[in-house]
């Protein structure tokens, strides 16, 4: 069984949570950058920053044929633990059931409300005093695995979608980091 400290993190797009998390990193060590979007501006800057990448359109292959592909592409690279950071793809029941137990995933919202997308318009639609982000582990049924932590951010009266947005991803990059290592580290702790 591969060390949990070797991440992969898994992106779709900017990658602001990705960048956090290589350049917090302690007690795990981001060995893999992948995206199915090989355009994606984290995947840029993962390069230029000298880590391993690998990317893959995903669009017009089948989900079973690009989850089974991903899950090789892990496996060569002796990966322990998968961390998802905007990765905007459901992944397939055979993935998961492959890698259970080892795939942790960022959501911005304090779980168990509001999964799925447009957390932060949901939220003050719903007058909520505050929100934030939850890091879980990614099982079958979307954003519901067990909660590993979270952080709570202020709505403020008069806050936009996209000012709780940035303020809450703000709030991600101090909070992942954290709980990822921690993730590892109760990992490690079965290790023979
Ligand atoms: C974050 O808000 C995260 O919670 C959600 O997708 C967004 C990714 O942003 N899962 P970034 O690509 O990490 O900047």
């Amino acid at each position: 069984m591969p060390d949990p400290k070797r991440v992969a993190v898994l992106i779709s797009g900017r990658g602001s949570n990705m960048r956090a998390l290589v350049e917090q990193a302690r007690g795990y060590e981001v060995i893999l950058v992948a995206s199915n979007r090989p355009a994606a501006p984290g995947v840029e800057w993962a390069r230029a920053r000298g880590l391993q990448t690998w990317t893959m359109d995903s669009r017009g292959v089948s989900r079973d044929e690009f989850d089974r592909t991903v899950s090789s592409v892990l496996k060569d690279h002796r990966i322990g633990t998968i961390a998802l950071a905007g990765y905007m793809r459901i992944l397939t029941p055979a993935f998961v059931e492959e890698w259970s137990g080892r795939i942790v995933n960022i959501h911005p919202s304090l779980l168990p409300k509001y999964r799925g997308l447009d957390t932060h318009a949901r939220a003050i639609a719903a007058r909520d005093t505050t929100s934030g982000c939850t890091v879980h582990q990614v099982t079958q049924e979307l954003d519901s695995g067990e909660i590993l932590g979270s952080a709570e951010v202020t709505i403020e009266p008069g806050d936009t979608p996209e000012a709780l947005e940035q303020r809450v991803r703000a709030a991600e990059h101090q909070l992942y980091p954290r709980v990822l290592a921690q993730f590892v580290a109760s990992r490690r702790s079965l290790l023979p």
